[in-house]
């Protein structure tokens, strides 16, 4: 890997940082109307360099065919237990699996799961594999209340099935209520942080569990006039995956968002603002709380000094708009960061030297991480759904996370915010606050099948 910088070599990040590529992934998909969401998931999976392996069930098959599965997985689709080209489909799938993702999970294979029940090829895979679950339930909202979905849950859960979602939002029929599919980017998400657990250290998710983590997206807007303003490109999507990640793995989530999205669930607060002021004044009143400040937000630098309170017409004449800096929210939070909090910022660059001008950004502002990515590369930054970054630290340790959707990215920078809180906490001799123990032996993270 080339050196873009001058610090320490440029890591390409390995299977253990960037968790699904090369790994072995079933993908069992329900029978729900949600089952074409699961071709998305399956071509998230499949870029993010896995083998995927679509097993439907027979009731998947009425809302997407295995043809469009087959067409987009490395592998062909499987909806036979009996009569395919392999004896024992179940066992062979099973055992080479690294992990098994369900989604939709409907309450028929949730339930047949919970009790054991190997009625057909999805839910013989599921007793027959020692990888991680992950479900992903999708289902109407009284369905999904019913106690006896509830208890199935629990008993899932507690025997260490991954469940993520389902949301709250448009179901089925036009009705409005919990039990909708979570997007496929967070389910890819999860999938890739349960990789990366099992990897490391065989422990189990949510890694960020009990840690407090303050989260700034999208791009300021300051006022000209009462309808102008000066903006910048920034979508806001890389913060929002961030803040989403984070609430997947566990971690208490604020999210002070300049974006015209909708936020994502599951997060502890989250503040709307529009100006570089209105962020700064949002994010200094709650940073003291945070265990981990990342500043994705696209913060202008310079404001009109004197934003007219009407509107401007051009009868008058054209203006002459006079510009002010802006506080650098980074920089403060870097002079005032009390012991163990961990800042990450970010940079979009254009052009070579990039990963320098990153550089030069992290010292400046006392940060522990930066990343870096230059939007003139196709599919990187702004208004993309995939992004391509350089994780810098203080060590001059560069990982770089080729393109991927955001989500995955927000899952590398995640790691290395893990990694950085665990080196610190073993310097001070302590376990970062709110990390969950992970068990050393990979066997004992598993759930029992
Ligand atoms: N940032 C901030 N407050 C500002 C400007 C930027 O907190 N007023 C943060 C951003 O959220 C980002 C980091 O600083 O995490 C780097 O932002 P960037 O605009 O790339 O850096 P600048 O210092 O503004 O440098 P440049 O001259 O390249 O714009």
């Amino acid at each position: 890997m080339t050196p873009d910088g001058d610090g320490g070599g440029v890591d390409a990040v390995d299977p253990g940082r960037f968790p699904l590529r090369g790994a072995w992934v079933v993908l069992g998909v329900g029978g729900g109307i949600a089952a074409y969401k699961a071709v998305e998931l399956c071509r998230l999976l499949v870029d993010a360099g896995a083998h995927v392996t679509p097993v439907l069930t027979a009731a998947a098959s009425r809302f997407v065919g295995p043809t469009t599965f087959s067409a987009l997985a490395s592998e062909p689709a499987e909806t036979e237990l009996f009569g395919g080209a392999h004896p024992i489909p179940h066992t062979r799938l099973g055992q080479r699996a690294d992990l098994v993702v369900v989604a939709p999970a409907t309450a028929t294979v949730l339930g047949e799961y919970a009790h054991g029940i190997a009625r057909d090829l999805l839910g013989a895979v599921l007793l027959a594999t020692r990888a991680p679950v992950v479900v992903a339930p999708a289902m109407h909202t009284e369905m999904w209340q019913h106690p006896a979905v509830a208890d199935n849950m629990t008993l899932l859960r507690r025997r260490g099935v991954v469940v993520v979602g389902p949301e709250a939002g448009r179901l089925a029929g036009g009705d409005l209520g919990e039990g909708r599919l979570s997007d496929p980017a967070v389910i890819a998400a999860a999938a890739a942080a349960v990789l990366a657990r099992r990897q490391l250290d065989g422990g189990p998710p949510g890694d960020l569990s009990g840690t407090r983590v303050l989260v700034t997206a999208g791009g300021t807007r300051e006022p000209i006039d009462a309808v102008r303003v000066v903006a910048n490109r920034s979508s806001g999507r890389q913060g929002h995956a961030l803040a989403a990640v984070a609430a997947a793995r566990g971690a208490s989530v604020c999210l002070v968002t300049a974006a015209e999205l909708d936020p994502p669930d599951g997060l502890d607060e989250v503040v709307r603002v529009e100006t570089a002021a209105e962020l700064a004044a949002a994010v200094l009143a709650r940073a003291a709380e945070a265990d981990v400040v990342v500043m994705a937000a696209a913060v202008a630098d310079f404001r009109p000094a004197h934003p007219f309170p009407g509107k401007l017409s051009k009868r008058v004449g054209t203006p002459e708009v006079v510009l002010e800096p802006t506080e650098d929210v980074l920089a403060a939070l870097g002079r005032r960061r009390r012991p163990g909090q961990l800042l990450v910022g970010f940079a979009a660059e254009a052009g070579p030297s990039a990963v320098d001008r990153g550089r030069a950004k992290l010292e400046e502002k006392g940060a522990d991480l930066f990343v870096v990515n230059d939007v003139s590369r196709p599919g990187v930054g702004f208004v993309h759904e995939t992004n391509a970054v350089t994780i810098l630290d203080r060590s001059g340790r560069a990982v770089e996370v080729p393109l991927a959707p955001k989500a995955v990215v927000a899952g590398a920078v995640l790691d290395a915010v893990v990694a950085l809180r665990s080196e610190l906490a073993a310097v001070a001799g302590e376990r970062p606050s709110g990390q969950v123990v992970t068990c050393r032996d990979p066997a004992e993270g598993r759930q029992q099948a």
